[in-house]
């Protein structure tokens, strides 16, 4: 969480490109954004609050009126309030005696930190305050940056990073990381660091000049020196990604990219002959797999939801397996076996939350895998072994292709675990058949856009709902409903459609709307019982079904390509996107920014 971008040139443009740069990682936070810049005669500093998500980084400029003023060094922060709320004191960069910090983390022993400082007065409420004021202090004591840094950085607990400008160096950035996810990379004019690869997307910086700090680095304008170095330089790959096109939201752009999600998911990774998908992540891997008991899913938010998918589906292919949230994962103290495995699911693979179970499950000794989109980010490399999803960037804060970039390389996995076991040839061929036909299926949802956002218009005027299903599509009403929640907050709560009459029934009025998953798998009778309970209750109900069954109910409805029956499984495939395109234009409908969710950010880096 939070976007760091910081850039030394003798090119003088520093300060636009760093404001540039802070926009680009607008998805990692977006309450604030602060830079301060070097010019001859002076540091200069600019904040612009954005409390209502209402400002971008360019609004900046208004703030600026030397912005033509050579710049060697800027240093920029977007964002995601953690310690303090949204106000221009607790906007980054922060000021020491000489010093300016860009932080993005958690210092979880603040309180401690402080006493360090005795009586000294703060401006912000913020834990980074208290970083840049401390390596000041220690720096007027013993004149050596570094150290101070190095102090500061081995005292304060949590996965940090920051950036630091210090006025006795004009033309130097120091950055420093304790699992904390910050990048160096070198143009043909200049070093730029960054919290994100998205900063490096419209830049020219080849992939051999990227570095990923893993302790502390001084950066000047065409080179940097590593103070300590304690792996390797590692190769991040930024993807491609071209802006958002001609959409007006990334969300749109991505959900529409979905066709080429599954593709690029898929591609190369299924052995039609063998009946098996070919996992080269998993390669070294494959002979320990084979005599796992129980593959554990562990990921957050839409991740979970890929998670329950994932449990779901290798229970049907006959492999034992459940879904965890990873906040939750610890107090529930459960039973490993030593043969388990775990499957950690993150679009970003910089979740805390997830990286917390995986330094307990390291620490038992277990089987870690990952399914994850960022290369190279910190549960890609901490995990054992793992395939990408593939998805290119996500920028929108709600995961859209990203969900089904995983369900898809969930599939993949339970192909070639259930073919390690019983599954056979045929089937496996089968099922690897129907799924490269998912990008068609997709392709013909979307172009039911119209239809889908008159529908959404429909529900608008409901401020509660349910989204309910039964089976797999069950999953699909909790990933529905925790877009609508995300983005246009309205209140929507997801069941298992067969509870309803266990307790949620009650709720049932003409002012009260459910949208229920039901497309004709094997428990679409049962779907129908649950649908005919809420309408004889009055209460208003949309579905989302297949295209090959007729009913006489008077229902709303969006009508999916339909699977047979013995391909049931894959209807989360195509459930989910109506879903996503209603919370999508009830959002455009209220006037609400889809992209910048109030409260939210994409990247979850604190515990
Ligand atoms: O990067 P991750 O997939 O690990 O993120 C997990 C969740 O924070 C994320 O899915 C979040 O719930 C999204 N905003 C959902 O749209």
């Amino acid at each position: 969480m939070c976007g760091i971008f910081g850039e030394v040139s003798l090119s003088g443009d520093c300060l636009k490109r760093t404001i540039n740069g802070i926009g680009s990682l607008e998805h990692r936070g977006y309450d604030s954004m602060g830079v301060v810049y070097k010019t001859k005669e002076k540091t200069n500093i600019a904040k612009i609050i954005s409390p209502d998500q209402s400002k971008s980084a360019n609004d900046l400029y208004g703030e600026i009126s030397n912005i033509e003023d050579f710049c060697p060094v800027a240093l920029g922060h977007t964002r995601w309030a953690t310690c303090g709320k949204i106000s221009l004191n607790n906007t980054h960069p922060h000021k020491g005696e000489k010093s300016y910090l860009a932080h993005n983390g958690n210092i979880i022993n603040v309180s401690k930190l402080k006493k360090l400082l005795g009586s000294e007065k703060f401006v912000s409420e913020t834990d980074s305050e208290v970083v840049v004021k401390l390596i000041d202090k220690y720096y007027s004591k013993s004149g050596d940056l570094i150290n101070s840094i190095e102090k500061v950085l081995s005292l304060a607990t949590g996965a940090n990073s920051f950036v630091l400008f210090n006025q006795d160096f004009p033309d130097k950035l120091f950055c420093a990381s304790k699992g904390g996810p910050l990048l160096l990379g070198k143009t043909k004019d200049s070093v730029i660091v960054a919290s994100d690869p998205a900063a490096f997307l419209s830049r020219d910086v080849k992939r051999e000049n990227l570095y990923k700090i893993e302790h502390i680095v001084a950066v000047s304008h065409n080179s940097w020196e590593i103070i300590e170095k304690k792996r390797a330089s590692e190769i991040v790959d930024p993807f491609l990604d071209n802006g958002k096109g001609d959409y007006p939201h990334y969300m749109l752009k991505e959900i529409f990219e979905q066709p080429q999600t599954i593709k690029n998911a898929l591609n190369g990774r299924t052995e039609l002959d063998r009946g098996n998908a070919h996992l080269g992540g998993l390669h070294d891997i494959a002979r320990d797999l084979r005599k796992v008991e129980t593959f554990h899913f562990v990921g957050c938010g839409t991740a979970y939801n890929a998670c329950l998918y994932g449990a779901a589906l290798f229970n049907r292919f006959g492999i034992d397996a459940r879904a965890w949230i990873a906040s939750e994962f610890i107090y529930n103290h459960p039973y490993i076996k030593p043969n388990d495995a775990f499957i950690f699911v993150s679009q970003s693979g910089e979740t805390a939350d997830t990286i917390e179970v995986i330094k307990e499950i390291k620490m038992k000794g277990n089987i870690c895998l990952g399914v994850v989109n960022v290369p190279d980010s910190r549960i890609a490399t901490m995990t054992d072994a793992g395939v990408y999803i593939q998805s290119g960037i996500e920028k929108g804060v709600a995961s859209t292709k990203a969900f089904l970039g995983m369900i898809s390389v969930i599939l993949l996995y339970a192909v070639f675990l259930a073919r390690q076991r019983k599954m056979t040839i045929d089937t496996g061929i089968g099922i690897l058949k129907m799924a490269r036909e998912l990008p068609k299926m997709i392709a013909l949802i979307l172009e039911q856009e119209d239809k889908i956002k008159k529908m959404a218009k429909k529900i608008l005027r409901f401020d509660n709902m349910y989204f309910m299903g039964r089976s797999m599509n069950y999953i699909i009403a909790e990933e529905g409903g925790l877009k609508l929640k995300e983005i246009t907050y309205k209140h929507a709560e997801s069941y298992p459609l067969g509870e309803m009459k266990h307790g949620p029934l009650a709720l049932i009025s003409p002012d009260f709307c459910s949208v229920v998953i039901a497309p004709n798998d094997s428990v679409y009778a049962e779907s129908l019982v649950g649908i005919k309970e809420i309408l004889c209750r009055n209460g208003k109900v949309f579905i989302i079904t297949s295209d090959d069954y007729d009913f006489d109910l008077p229902l709303d409805n969006i009508r999916i390509p339909a699977l047979p029956q013995k391909y049931e499984f894959m209807y989360p495939f195509l459930t989910v996107i109506p879903l996503q395109l209603i919370s999508y234009y009830i959002a455009v409908e209220l006037g609400l920014n889809p992209d910048k969710p109030r409260n939210l950010a994409k990247s979850v880096t604190v515990n």
